[in-house]
């Protein structure tokens, strides 16, 4: 049974590839990534950094910046909307609305000069006909959601809060215009750990009472165990493994996956045995034939390096591209 009939899903990604093209050379940072995010749930795509994370997220955005060119592949969100047909205009309002993303680094990314309240009224003013007091109280109860105390944070200016709590601001603001699919880049890489675990915990708690769905994007196979019911893992813009996350880290299939799992230390409880995979991320301008992971995989064969796996269904809803998952 298709994954399509089994799973509602709120947003269909078919076959994207986004190709960086410069003056003589040009890079495949995703490539024919496929994947639905399901209505209400949590999904985790990890992977290295260069993996092509950020430019999948962007594309979902239809914001990919140029030199980038989404060069193939399909969006569909919500079973209708052909996200790439649509119109500049049509698209400013399917990025707040339906779709919102909490950017990589985007601890600077309020205006140093105005104030926190007044950066998120002017987001929803500039969308939506609510009056102002509608909107102050939705400004308030997001802050709330998000821990925050309204009418302080509201005052003030974004130097005033600290990393943490500017990052909580940024998730409230994200939400001010109710969308389907929040997509957070990396949001607790530039936190100190109990930060982190704050703000996982915020998401995990957004999660609950929100009918929303979230994508996590993390180089941090760990972060993903306090938040997500499904992940995707990738490597050189392609998705190599997908599965429930108890499955991924209960059952691998990917060598890679195994390998990201053997350098997680909650994963592997002694930090004694903690193993970095072996090898440097692969050259994205350069990448090696067949399956881009065999460098650096201990189960490469002769085939690995002439056919390109793809992801096939090992077992109920976790798929993998790695010719070899039966014996390894
Ligand atoms: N602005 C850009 N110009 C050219 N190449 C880029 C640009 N941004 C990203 N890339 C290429 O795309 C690849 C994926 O980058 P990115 O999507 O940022 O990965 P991640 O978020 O997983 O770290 C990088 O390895 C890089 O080669
Ligand atoms: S296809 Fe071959 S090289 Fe690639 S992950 Fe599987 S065994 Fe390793
Ligand atoms: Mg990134």
């Amino acid at each position: 049974m298709s994954e399509q009939r089994l799973f509602r899903s709120i947003y269909n990604i078919e076959n994207i590839t986004v190709e960086y093209i410069m003056r003589n050379i040009s890079v495949k940072a995703v490539n024919n990534v496929s994947i639905n995010i399901r209505n209400r749930e949590a999904l985790g795509i990890v992977g290295e950094s260069g993996s092509g994370k950020t430019t999948l997220a962007l594309s979902l955005l239809n914001l990919v910046p140029s030199p980038g060119k989404i060069t193939s592949g399909k969006l569909i969100f919500d079973g209708k909307i052909d996200v790439l047909s649509l119109s500049d205009e049509e698209l400013r309002a399917f990025r707040w609305k339906q779709v919102a993303m909490v950017f990589q680094g985007a601890l600077n990314s309020f205006n140093p000069v105005l104030r926190i309240g007044d950066q998120m009224l002017e987001t929803i003013m500039e969308h939506e006909k609510v009056s102002k007091q509608e909107a102050l109280e939705r400004i308030s109860r997001l802050l709330k959601l998000v821990r925050l105390e309204p009418n302080r944070t509201m005052k003030a200016f974004p130097h005033e809060l600290s990393g943490g709590m500017k990052q909580r601001a940024m998730i409230a603001t994200a939400l001010l215009l109710n969308p389907r699919v929040l997509i957070l880049d990396e949001p607790t890489t530039a936190l100190d750990v109990i930060s982190q675990k704050y703000i996982l915990s915020i998401l995990s708690d957004l999660k609950k009472k929100l009918e929303i769905s979230m994508v996590l994007l993390t180089h941090d196979l760990a972060i993903c165990t306090e938040l997500v019911d499904r992940i995707a893992v990738m490597y050189a813009g392609r998705i190599v493994e997908v599965a429930k996350m108890e499955d991924l880290f209960l059952k691998p299939r990917h060598p890679y996956t195994m390998g990201l799992l053997r350098a997680v230390p909650s994963v592997v409880g002694d930090v004694r045995k903690l193993e970095p995979i072996p090898g440097a991320p692969p050259d994205m301008f350069n990448l090696p034939s067949g399956c881009p992971f065999h460098p650096r995989c201990p189960y490469a064969v002769e085939r690995c390096k002439r056919e390109e796996p793809y992801l096939e269904e090992a077992s109920e809803d976790h798929f993998v591209a790695c010719h070899r998952w039966r014996e390894v």
